[in-house]
């Protein structure tokens, strides 16, 4: 479809809360956790679809600060499932050039999942095909209170003084530092909210919301979200014909 030509804006960061997966399941009359697994295909099909248009970053949604709250057998079953998910595909993700982050409080996992995660992360940290980030434990309002924190310890030590906090030094002490804001924002699932994701991140990205499940979601899918992409104009609060001339 269209997107693959160069003359179409693309996004250069898809941002996606992968939602769904729970009633997709519930309609086959299967547990949840069948959902999730059948989710983590749509994963693997996006990493490559992403790759094949040439999209440099793509921030996935996977488990957030508030998941908790679920029963706890879904809770269990769904780390599970993210680590041995982790486990199996970091060799393919290498080979195909895939830069892998986690994005979250990592400090509430084990050891042995820190470790997997770190040792991920390393393996990968010099690929440039894409840059897949995971967002695990991520809350929106965590991000903003880990750097706030951060940033008053630099204050309080004396390393920097108040003028100088401004928005690049914050986006500098976000979990998502060197990795451009998100474009393209897509939910699945036809929810219409952003669930406590990248709030400062997200703030002038364009949002997607679409009623397909996430296990059913697919390369076309993607492809309806970029041409909707394509169709807006961005005005970062400029005026439609400021912004046209400028094209
Ligand atoms: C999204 O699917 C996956 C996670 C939140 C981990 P859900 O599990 O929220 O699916 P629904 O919303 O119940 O259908
Ligand atoms: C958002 O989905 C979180 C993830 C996809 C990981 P939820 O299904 O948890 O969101 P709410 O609770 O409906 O807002
Ligand atoms: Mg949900």
């Amino acid at each position: 479809m269209q997107p693959k030509n160069p003359e179409i804006p693309k996004p250069d960061h898809i941002a996606v809360i992968m939602d769904g997966n729970g009633r997709w399941a519930k309609k086959r009359g299967l547990p949840r956790i069948a959902g999730h697994r059948r989710g983590v295909d749509t994963v693997r099909e996006m990493v490559k679809a992403c790759g094949d248009r040439g999209i440099s970053h793509l921030t996935l949604f996977a488990f957030s600060s508030e998941n908790w709250r679920r029963p706890r057998t879904e809770v269990d079953l769904l780390i599970d499932l993210l680590v041995s998910t982790l486990e199996n595909e970091i060799r393919k993700l290498h080979e195909n050039g895939v830069n892998l982050k986690i994005i979250g409080d990592v400090e509430r996992f084990g050891s042995r999942i820190k470790l997997l995660i770190k040792n991920a992360e390393q393996l990968t940290s010099a690929n440039n095909s894409l840059t897949l980030t995971i967002a695990m434990n991520y809350g929106g309002r965590w991000d903003l209170l880990q750097a706030m924190q951060q940033i008053a310890q630099k204050v309080a030590d004396k390393e920097i003084n108040v003028e100088q906090i401004d928005e690049s030094l914050v986006d500098r002490y976000l979990s998502t530092a060197g990795i451009p804001e998100p474009d393209l924002f897509i939910r699945t699932g036809g929810e219409t909210r952003v669930s406590n994701f990248l709030l400062w991140q997200l703030a002038y990205t364009e949002l997607y919301f679409t009623e397909v499940l996430w296990p059913d979601f697919n390369e076309h899918e993607l492809d309806r979200a970029l041409l909707a992409f394509a169709g807006r104009q961005r005005r970062f609060g400029q005026t439609g014909e400021q912004v046209s001339v400028g094209r």
